[in-house]
């Protein structure tokens, strides 16, 4: 069953067709789907995330923790922006137990170091699970927008970053905006920079 789920997003993928992929939402699939991605996006989920990524003249976003990368894979093809991926234990990636990987993997030094981060694109957490290398990263990123996708409290499901009750390691993050994904009590939180000198409108 749970293969049966693997092969069809991987004959979809094939042929491009992420908005069949997108359809694949459904109860039914929950368990199988889980084990590919945590979050299912609808495409006014990803609507949002490329609004905000052109409002504020971004060239694209960062997915730190992107596992197999088919949430990345949705939004590029979504939004036709570029989404890198970075994820750790290479060794593991490239082994046989691991999931098929749906974007180029990158696996960046830990701790980060700042020149990997391009300003220019919004940083993307989904998911994540380590708040001590979420802060590493954030002190490395000098770009203005990041998106955190995790449960909503009470939903009894833990992040660390919790998209509404992030700790940043600073007061230079506020809230923007936030959208549920469809209705799984899990949500889409934009932080943008306290102090943005240019927003574009
Ligand atoms: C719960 S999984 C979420 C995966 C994916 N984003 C999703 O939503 O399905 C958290 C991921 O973060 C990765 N991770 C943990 N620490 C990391 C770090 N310091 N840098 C990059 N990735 C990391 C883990 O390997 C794991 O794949």
């Amino acid at each position: 069953m749970e293969d049966d789920f693997l092969v069809k997003v991987l004959n979809l993928y094939k042929n491009q067709k992420w908005k069949e992929i997108i359809e694949l939402n459904k109860v039914e699939n929950a368990v199988a789907a889980r084990k590919l991605l945590w979050v299912w996006p609808s495409e006014s989920n990803l609507q949002m995330m490329q609004n905000t990524i052109r409002e504020f003249n971004l060239d694209g976003a960062i997915s730190i923790g992107c596992g197999c990368g088919l949430f990345e894979w949705l939004l590029e093809q979504y939004s036709g922006l570029p989404i890198i991926g970075y994820e750790v234990n290479q060794e593991w990636w490239s082994s046989r137990y691991s999931n098929p990987q749906f974007i180029k993997l990158n696996f960046p030094d830990q701790p980060p170091t700042p020149e990997i981060l391009i300003p220019s694109y919004a940083l993307l957490f989904c998911y994540f699970n380590d708040g001590k290398a979420f802060r590493e990263y954030i002190s490395c990123y000098k770009g203005n927008v990041v998106f955190i996708i995790g449960p909503g409290h009470g939903a009894g499901r833990h992040t660390d970053p919790q998209p509404f009750s992030p700790n940043f390691g600073s007061n230079d993050w506020i809230l923007y905006k936030s959208q549920e994904v469809r209705d799984t009590r899990d949500f889409i939180a934009v932080y943008i920079r306290e102090k943005i000198d240019s927003i574009i409108s």
